[in-house]
This record gives structure tokens, sequence and C-alpha cells, in this order.
């Protein structure tokens, strides 16, 4: 099974959000051998998850807070995202790490809430361009995947998705040496921290159709985590078509 997540950012209304489900449901063709997951802005998540409803089609968060209710003003719940119908919620993503200031310490206790609730998480990790050039990928990816996972439920599901940060929104995609490389390298990792060998692990960062079909051939590569190609109904389409 392949994953095509889609990271919407802050970019849809509802009623585009509506429009694109509709497009979107006319256009596809059925498959089994790949799932599509949509992570709209918050705001949008109600009018999604209602265009979406019986379709087949995975939704979620792009970011909730590790407890389902109470004082936390501007958060989101994860306890309103299960009623909504989610099943999936994207946590760690590298602007919540940068922009937002999220630690591994954050992004565990919230992949532990989530998976608490029987929801998904997708966990984001991946080094910036001066790791890379510093010779400090590996040690960043360990660390990352070891510290947001500390509380991870190894019975659980769990998807992980490597995005090298000077990759995304910039149309660097990483080689598929580089893919090939720190996807065998993570899955190994994951394998040590008592992970299944199983778990979805996803490629993300400038993926766009030319480019999916050849790091789908990757070995450990189970999918992709989309931003910008996501955003048209035939792009992305162009991209689930490498399957
Ligand atoms: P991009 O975004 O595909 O636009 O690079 C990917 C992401 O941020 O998840």
């Amino acid at each position: 099974m392949k994953y095509f997540a889609a990271n919407w950012k802050l970019q849809k209304s509802p009623k585009d959000a509506r429009e694109f489900v509709a497009a979107l449901s006319s256009a596809r063709k059925e498959s089994s051998s790949f799932k599509m997951i949509f992570f709209p802005s918050a705001i949008a998540l109600e009018a999604f998850a209602n265009a979406a409803a019986g379709k087949g089609i995975g939704y979620g968060p792009q970011n909730v807070f590790f407890e389902g209710k109470g004082a936390f003003t501007g958060e989101n719940s994860a306890m309103v995202a299960k009623e909504l119908g989610c099943e999936y919620v994207l946590l760690g993503h590298s602007e919540r790490r940068t922009l937002f200031s999220e630690t591994d310490e954050l992004i565990a206790k919230k992949t532990q809430y989530v998976q608490s609730l029987g929801l998904t998480p997708i966990v984001c990790f991946g080094e910036t361009l001066k790791e890379r050039e510093e010779g400090k990928t590996k040690s960043v990816l360990t660390k990352q995947l070891e510290n947001s996972l500390v509380f991870a439920d190894r019975s659980k599901p769990l998807l992980v998705a490597y995005e090298p940060v000077w990759a995304i929104g910039t149309g660097k995609v990483a080689t598929p040496a580089q893919v090939a490389e720190a996807h065998a390298q993570s899955k190994k990792t994951l394998v040590s921290l008592g992970f299944s060998a199983n778990t979805p692990l996803l490629y993300g960062g400038s993926v766009k159709a030319e480019s999916a079909q050849e790091l789908i051939g990757i070995p450990n590569v189970d999918g992709f985590l989309i931003g910008g190609a996501s955003l048209e109904v035939k792009s992305y389409l162009d991209i689930c078509a490498c399957v």
C-alpha cells in the first residue's frame, strides 16, 4: 500500500475544500493500491470532512495539542478531530518545528496522545541544509526519530515522513540516491527502536508528477507527503498515477 498525503498548509478555504473533493471524486479512478490522505487547515477541516464522508479518503488536522480540551487558547483538539471522522494527524512538520518552535519532546507527547485516541499520526522529520552540509544528516535523523517517537505505542498504527527541510517548497527534490540513503537508514533506526519494518515511511519535499515516478521505485519509499502539487486535483492525481 502506498500513501499520498496532501499537506494544504494555510491554503484552502472551506469552499475550496468542498470544490476540491467534488472534482477529485469525479476525476479519480478507484484504487486499492494507494491511500489518499488530506490535511486541510483546521478551519476548513469540517467542510472537507462533510464533503469526503463515505468516499474512502483519509483526512485530518495538520497539528493538534496533547490534550483534547481545556484552557489552551488557539490550539486544535484531536478529540474534536476524531468526532469529525479524522483518522490521521500530521505532526512535527518542519514549519511547526521552525516557525512555531516545536521540539521533539512536544511532538513526542502529541504522538502519544493522538495514538491513545486511536488516530494515526504521521510524524515528520528531516535535516536542514546546514546540517546536511556539515555531514550531520544521519545523526540528526536518528535523534529526531528517537526523541519524537519516544512515547509512541509500537503496537498501534504510525507513519513517518522524511522531509529534508531544504527540499520543502523550494522546487529542489532530494536526489534518488539521497532519498534511498535516508530511507534505508531511517527504516533501520525505526526497527532498532522497536517499530515494525513495515512502518510506512513517506518522502516529502517538492514532489511533483515528474519526480514521483522515479522516487516511488526506491526501496523503503512508501508514498509521499505533498505540499504545493497537492493543491490542484490534476497535479495531485498525476502523482498518484505513479503506482
Ligand atoms: P512541498 O511541501 O511539496 O510544497 O515541498 C511539502 C511539505 O511541506 O510537506
